[in-house]
């Protein structure tokens, strides 16, 4: 047996013993995903999260994920195996800059992305993700947004919406920034029939070039149902395990080599392990801010779910 099908035996294992369960992104290593009984996008993470029975919750995952998951399931234990796996964007917007756009348009609405730490989603009116924000703002009776922190997917959401005002913020994602159109182009020259399919993270020069622009879950399931068989995917290569296992007749090709989530790949097997085995990298967050963000990704669920 080897040791990876030995690490997955003993994870099921632990599962049981310690009442677990194990939520994973579609970024992180396959084999992670693999273990998960759960895999998906941020919304249905999230969505997972706030209604699972189990009493921990092993979010494999960056750390705004797992902070989500506390939020929504307060009286839950919820555990981040790699502890320092953090999205750099989810710290691209100040506190004072939301204090002083309120000040400036106070009918404004501030939307934040899930990709921000909790005290962003603690001054925010609501949440989104990328797979809901254009739902999800178009609902909301105000026309000012201030949308915080990414500002490509403010930008691709605003183009949507023509009808309302933005106020962009300017957090990014350095994994789907990089893609560019000379990249792009020369993905385009190699497979001639490809189809483009980007995440909005990416620029919107990226996004207007593409087939489809969707969330992770969103591009997975446009690749199932399309009758193309070759694909260029603008996002992490982690969504690649997915696509290939329900699609193993068509073919996917990343835009460009580098497009890895260093963060989503400190994840392993064995911090899965130790992480259930030792109970030790748990989420806690301040009473105050616990009180404060869960509203705001609260009202996220209700109305992406109307
Ligand atoms: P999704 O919600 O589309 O899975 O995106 C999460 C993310 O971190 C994209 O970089
Ligand atoms: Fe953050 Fe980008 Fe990694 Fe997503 S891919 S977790 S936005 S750094």
């Amino acid at each position: 047996m080897d040791s990876k099908t030995e690490k997955s035996q003993k994870i099921e294992k632990l599962k049981q013993d310690k009442n677990s369960v194990i939520l994973a992104h579609y970024y992180v290593p396959a084999e992670v995903q693999a273990v998960a009984d759960y895999v998906g996008d941020s919304y249905y993470l999230a969505e997972v999260a706030a209604r699972v029975e189990q009493q921990t919750i092993c979010f494999c995952g960056v750390r705004f994920m797992g902070e989500s998951a506390k939020l929504l399931s307060p009286n839950k234990r919820v555990l981040l195996p790699a502890k320092d796996a953090d999205c750099p964007m989810a710290h691209m917007a100040a506190v004072e800059r939301i204090q002083e756009v309120r000040r400036q348009y106070p009918d404004v609405a501030v939307v934040c992305y899930v990709n921000s730490d909790a005290e962003l989603k603690a001054h925010s009116d609501v949440c989104v993700t990328s797979s809901n924000a254009e739902k999800i703002v178009d609902a909301l009776p105000n026309r000012h947004i201030y949308f915080i922190p990414d500002e490509h997917l403010g930008r691709y959401i605003a183009g949507r919406l023509p009808q309302k005002h933005f106020i962009f913020n300017d957090g990014f994602c350095h994994v789907h920034t990089e893609i560019t159109p000379k990249e792009l182009a020369k993905a385009r020259a190699a497979h001639p029939g490809a189809l483009v399919l980007a995440h909005p993270e990416c620029s919107r020069q990226v996004t207007g070039l593409a087939d489809y622009v969707g969330s992770t879950a969103g591009i997975i399931a446009y690749a199932a149902q399309s009758k193309a068989e070759e694909f260029i995917v603008c996002t992490e290569t982690g969504v690649f395990y997915q696509l290939q296992q329900e699609n193993p007749g068509k073919h996917f090709y990343p835009a460009m080599e580098r497009q890895i989530c260093p963060n989503m790949k400190k994840i392993t097997l064995d911090q899965v392990i130790r992480a259930l085995e030792t109970g030790e990298t748990e989420v806690e967050l301040p009473a105050d801010w616990m009180e404060r963000a869960h509203a705001p990704l609260r009202r996220m669920l209700e109305l992406a779910g109307r």
